[in-house]
Parts: C-alpha cells; structure tokens; sequence
C-alpha cells in the first residue's frame, strides 16, 4: 500500500459523566440513574488518574477542543469542572480558540452554575431541550417542563454564552407535521447559533425497544423533515451533517473533529478515544499493541469500562492501569481505515476535501480510486478530484455508498 508523509492530526478530548436524575425511555447512552446521591468526589478523582494515563497520547499537541458530556454533566458542581479544567490546562498546551463545551439539562443548573461554568472557562453549551411541548416531554419522561427548557436559555443567555446548542428530537410519538414546526418556530425565538434536530430512532437495550410507543407514518415523518428543513433553511441555519444546523461559522468544533478524522483521548466511564499511531516513536510506544498486527502502522481505539463504581473501583485499586480497564482496544489495521474515514467524512453534508484523506489517514488516495470510481459511476459520491462528498442519492442511502469502502 502507498502511504504518504503525515501531518501532526488535530486532537480533542471527551470527558464523559454517566448520571442522570433519570433513564430516558429513547437513551441508549452510557448513562445511569443517579441513586439519591453522585459519586462526585470519587468520579473526579477517577477522571483525573485516567486523563494522567492518557497523557503519553497526546504527544504534545494542541488541545483543539474538549467536550464533557453524559448523562448530566450539569448534576456535578462548577467547582468539580473547574478543578478537572485545570487539570486539563496544567498538563496541556491548547489552541487558542479552544471550544469547551458542556452538555446540559434544563432543571439542573441555575445562573449562579452557569456563571461559575463560565468562569471555570466553558465557553459553550449544549442544552436538551428536544421539545417545547409538555406533552412530548411527558412521553419522552424527560424531568423538566417546556417552561423551564425556555427558562434554560433566558440563563444561558443572561450569562453571555454566545456560543451554544440546542437539542430538539422529531418524529416524536403522536407529533404531527405542525408540532414538530412549533418546536423548531419556538427554538428559533431564542436565536441559538447552532441546532441539532434528531429524528428519534428506537435502539435496542431501550425501554422503548421492549414498549414501542405509535411513531408517525412514514408520511408525517418524510414531511416533518421536508418542511422542517426548508424552515431550518430559510432561517439561515446550514444543514452540515446529518442531524446538525447551524449559523454561518457556528458549526461545532468538537464534532467537526470526529467527522473529519481527527484524534480524541476518551475520559470517563464507558469513553472513546482514536489516536493516531503515526510516528516513529509513537508506535515504539505502542510496540505491545502493534505486535499483533501484521502492519505496525494503524489506528488505536480504545473504550474504557463502561459502569462508572466499577471504573472508579479501579482507578482507585490500580494505580497502573491494566487490561481490564478497557471494554475494548484495538488496532484498526490499513485495510479497514479507509471504511472509518468514509464513514465520518460522508456525514457531512458538504464532505471534505479530497487531500483530507491521505492527511489524517496516512494513505495514499491511490489506495481507494477503484471504490471511489465504483462509488462515482454509481451515483453515490460526486466527482471526487477535489472534494469527497456524497450525492444525494448517497446520502440517503449511507450504508449503500459505505459499502464501496468496505474491505
Ligand atoms: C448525549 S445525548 C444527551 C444529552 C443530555 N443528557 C440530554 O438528554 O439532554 C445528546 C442528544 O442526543 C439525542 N438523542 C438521544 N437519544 C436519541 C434517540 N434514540 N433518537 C434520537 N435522538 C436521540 C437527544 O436530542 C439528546 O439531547
Ligand atoms: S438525560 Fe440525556 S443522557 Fe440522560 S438518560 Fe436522558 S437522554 Fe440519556
């Protein structure tokens, strides 16, 4: 296989919170309902041993952006974020427009939280709201009102969060093409400069997989989308990956990072991390994980243990971390990169630059012209000698166009 010179891959980091006040009948997130009181000091102390173990994958890059979601980051105090921030900043150089986001729920924070957020240097929010209507909520079993999601954004707003999101979910049990409209109307009164609006899927290990709620037709859901997204348009709002909208300029850092291959460490109970494997030293480093592959190139994945008392449990047993601190971690091997780039940078909506693949992948594009001439003739991907992009036919039918890339 031809590779090519790397170039140093950007890097994020995800710090993941595993509580809820309660489980969300749709939620097939590493998420637990919190009994009466949070493991918080323990949990941080947990974070802190873990992101320690993580440094040596850094290999003094740029922090580009960090994201702590959940569950409910918002049920741990400003107080935890802030020391496990400073953490993060002691050890770590970051780029100066760092995007430091926290996901939140209505009901669990009040200005006083936010500001102190602020303060401890989160500059974007993530708030679920995914409907302004009391009766979908009720459905959804979510623990706040449409009253106090909207009361959520007056704060967000009163505290100078100028960057942040909203979560709205549609093709909600009994919505029709109408209230599916109100939410995102109701949304847009706040102006928010970005808005991630998911059509609801039922996933298995959900309470909603053993008790199918009445979803619309198929009918009410193709129009929800048609007439949602002409709106979502003429608002302004880019439609840039699959369920992502936003202002010009607004899109997530974060996410944008996932979608265009970047490297993320992966924090916390249940968490994700890729690191690329690209220079000498750095597979020197990994030389115990390479030597099961024939090829000592690749990309390491790695998932931590996914119920936090048993990640904490061993963060405080095991001061070195061992094998069974990972639900997972393997290599991904050359032939099956090229599938894992595709699958991200295909989400979005205006793809990626074709020379983005040998960056961040170390492969030559060479290596792929066959699937991408199939994929092209198809009609699944548009001429590719400048950006890699589905068409629309692509882009309905993902997996379609994936398998081209498969090996
Ligand atoms: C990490 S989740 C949770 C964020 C936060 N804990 C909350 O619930 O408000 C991010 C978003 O994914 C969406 N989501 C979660 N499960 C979903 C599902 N089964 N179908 C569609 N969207 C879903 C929701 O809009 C949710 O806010
Ligand atoms: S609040 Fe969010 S993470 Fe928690 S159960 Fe509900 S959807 Fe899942």
């Amino acid at each position: 296989m031809n590779t090519v010179q790397k170039v140093r891959i950007p890097l994020s980091i995800y710090v993941h919170c595993p509580w809820c006040i309660q489980k969300c009948p749709y939620c097939d997130f590493n998420s637990y309902r919190m009994d009466n009181e949070l493991l918080e000091d323990a949990y941080l102390q947990a974070l802190l041993e873990d992101f320690r173990h993580d440094l040596p994958y850094m290999q003094s890059r740029f922090v580009q952006s960090i994201y702590i979601g959940g569950g409910t980051p918002t049920l741990f105090s400003p107080q935890t974020i802030e020391k496990l921030l400073n953490e993060i900043y002691k050890r770590l150089p970051f780029a100066e427009e760092i995007e430091i986001t926290i996901e939140a729920n209505p009901a669990t924070f009040d200005l006083e939280k936010l500001l102190a957020l602020r303060k401890a240097g989160i500059n974007r929010i993530s708030l679920g709201v995914q409907s302004f209507q009391d009766s979908f909520l009720k459905t959804l079993k979510r623990v706040h009102s449409a009253e106090q999601a909207k009361q959520a954004i007056e704060m967000i707003h009163q505290a100078e969060f100028y960057n942040f999101n909203l979560d709205l979910m549609h093709g909600l049990p009994g919505q029709s093409v109408e209230n599916a409209i109100y939410d995102l109307q109701t949304a847009f009164s706040f102006c928010p400069p970005h808005l991630s609006w998911y059509e609801l899927t039922i996933e298995p290990d959900t309470y909603f997989y053993t008790h199918k709620p009445l979803l619309p037709d198929e009918d009410t859901l193709i129009q929800i989308q048609k007439v949602g997204r002409k709106l979502l348009s003429e608002q302004g709002y880019r439609r840039y990956e699959v369920s992502a909208y936003c202002l010009p300029g607004q899109e997530c850092k974060h996410n944008l990072n996932y979608w265009t291959f970047g490297d993320y460490l992966g924090i916390g109970a249940g968490a994700h991390g890729k690191i690329t494997l690209s220079t000498p030293s750095f597979r020197q480093l990994f030389a115990n994980e390479l030597a099961h592959c024939n090829d000592n190139h690749g990309i390491l994945r790695y998932a931590k243990i996914r119920r936090p008392e048993e990640y904490i449990g061993h963060l405080s047993r095991h001061h070195s971390i061992d094998q069974n601190f990972y639900k997972g971690k393997s290599i991904v091997t050359r032939e099956f990169i090229p599938l894992e780039f595709m699958m991200n940078a295909l989400r979005l909506t205006n793809g990626v630059p074709t020379d983005l693949f040998p960056e961040r992948t170390g492969i030559h594009i060479t290596n792929i012209q066959d699937a991408l001439t199939l994929a092209h003739h198809e009609n699944y991907i548009e001429d590719f000698s400048k950006t890699l992009k589905t068409t629309p036919k692509g882009g309905q039918f993902l997996n379609q166009c994936l398998s081209f890339f498969t090996p």
